[in-house]
């Protein structure tokens, strides 16, 4: 039995490790996002920052503007005020403004929708690429990315950075992140807030239970009850 545990560990151990190996990908760590979908503040920051910072570029065409107001708590006339910039409608969905020809001309490829990457890449991949603009001259905007080598996207953010502490900078990339991972599944929110409701009735079910079974063991250790024959 203890040799079969052993097996089991060391093989989980190799699969764990592997795995990490793989998640890695470019073979540089990840910064830990440490985001917080439950953290309607950061989402509210985020989204903002998102309209004004990437949906230029970027699309999520899965997600339409009425359903962010309603998940994020912001009433239509702030979304209509604060996130929407072309004239769309309320219950249209979050397109950029970008052409595909201008896309192409100038990046070389089109920005992709961002629906799902925090599904395909991880926030904590999304956290470090947006941290990981660095100088390079040879690049055609002058950056490149630590983690998407040669990347065709521009450092959007460097004068928000440059106009902010590290902390401060931190959380909005974190803000950003939060919001995509929103974005990625929006019914986290209530797959989550359910799931606590859940353990929640679970833990109560579970008293009552066990005080139910000592009132009734009480009666069969004390012999009062018997089995009528
Ligand atoms: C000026 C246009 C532009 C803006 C603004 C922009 N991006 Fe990008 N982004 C791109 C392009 C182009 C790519 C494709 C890069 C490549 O594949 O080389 C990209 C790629 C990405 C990727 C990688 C997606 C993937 O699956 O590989 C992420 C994540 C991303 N952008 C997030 C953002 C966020 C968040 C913002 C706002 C803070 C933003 N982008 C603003 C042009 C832009």
């Amino acid at each position: 039995m203890k040799r079969l545990l052993k097996t089991t560990t060391s093989v989980l151990a190799v699969l764990a490790i592997s795995l990490n190996v793989l998640a890695a990908g470019s073979g540089v760590a990840l910064d830990p996002a440490n985001t917080d979908i439950n953290d309607q503040k950061s989402l509210q920051n985020g989204a903002n920052l998102f309209m004004n910072y990437c949906s230029g570029c970027h699309s999520i065409e899965l997600m339409r503007y009425n359903r962010i107001g309603k998940d994020l708590g912001i009433s239509d006339a702030d979304v209509e005020k604060n996130l929407m910039f072309n004239g769309e409608k309320i219950g249209d969905t979050v397109t950029s403004s970008m052409s595909e020809e201008g896309a192409v001309k100038w990046f070389g490829t089109t920005p992709p929708d961002l629906s799902l990457v925090a599904r395909s890449k991880g926030v904590d991949w999304i956290y470090t690429y947006l941290h990981g603009f660095y100088k390079d001259d040879s690049r055609p905007f002058g950056v490149n990315n630590k983690i998407l080598v040669n990347a065709s996207m521009p450092d959007v953010l460097w004068e928000l950075k440059q106009n902010k502490s590290t902390e401060d900078f931190d959380q909005d990339v974190r803000d950003i992140t939060n919001f995509l991972d929103y974005v990625g599944e929006p019914a986290k929110l209530v797959r989550v807030d359910l799931g606590y409701k859940v353990m929640g009735f679970l833990f109560i079910l579970f008293i009552l239970s066990y005080l139910l079974k000592k009132e009734y063991w009480k009666d069969v250790k004390y012999g009062k009850w018997r089995a009528k024959d």
